[in-house]
């Protein structure tokens, strides 16, 4: 069983592994753990729209006019390396993406098809072999993904594990994470051809173990 949970495949700079689901269904920890095992580097796309909604925030744009929230994309230069870190022209804004207020802002962001197609752009420059996170990487960005997941889990499940890096009651938190599902909702929906893995009942190192069996077994 060792052997197998350590033993990487065949990977080439083709090989892309996407795991797509809906807010805190662990989809960032999972792609984490099995880009870690697999000794190759995790993306998490959310961060681009994270960042779009940074400087919106920032700059005081209308998150609701499309036009205005390209318009300063285009005169500001953010780029997301593969080791995560996210960079607004010369300055590391990483650490302030994952904030409540950015959470309340991003889906009147990343809603908009040419702020898609901006993320789309970026993240394709990005050489494989990699594991990438979000919510349409196996659909719409990488629709020739070697592998494709799309983790599911009950709301209440999310919100517990999302509960300890957030402020507000469990009722609260549920009720944000349902309200950024439907807000996100035309991005949500699995590859006809995506792994689905059901997340509710079990812990992280039994979904990276489902995750890491499969791909071996590919
Ligand atoms: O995965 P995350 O919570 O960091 O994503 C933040 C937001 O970005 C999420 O509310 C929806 C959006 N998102 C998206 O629309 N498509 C992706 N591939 C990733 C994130």
């Amino acid at each position: 069983m060792m052997g197998l949970m350590t033993q990487r495949p065949d990977t080439s700079s083709a090989w892309i592994v996407t795991i797509d689901g809906p807010a805190a269904s662990g989809k960032s920890s999972v792609a984490r753990r099995v880009a870690e095992a697999l000794g190759i580097p995790y993306v998490s796309s959310g961060l681009l729209y994270r960042a779009a909604t940074y400087l919106v925030l920032r700059e005081k744009v209308p998150a609701d006019d499309e036009a205005a929230v390209m318009a300063l994309l285009s005169r500001h230069r953010l780029r997301l390396e593969p080791d995560n870190r996210v960079w607004c022209n010369d300055q590391e804004i990483s650490a302030a993406l994952h904030t409540d207020t950015i959470d309340a802002a991003v889906s009147a962001v990343s809603r908009h098809p040419s702020v898609r197609r901006w993320a789309y752009d970026l993240l394709r420059e990005l050489r494989g072999p990699f594991v990438i996170d979000g919510r349409d990487m196996g659909t719409v960005a990488f629709p020739d993904a070697t592998h494709k997941f799309y983790l599911t889990a009950s709301a209440e499940a999310r919100a517990q594990r999302r509960r300890p890096e957030r402020n507000g009651s469990l009722r609260e938190v549920i009720a944000a994470l349902e309200r950024r599902d439907a807000l996100d909702h035309k991005q949500l929906s699995p590859a006809p051809d995506a792994c689905q893995v059901d997340t509710t009942a079990l812990t992280l190192d039994e979904v990276v173990a489902k995750v890491l069996l499969y791909l071996r077994s590919r």
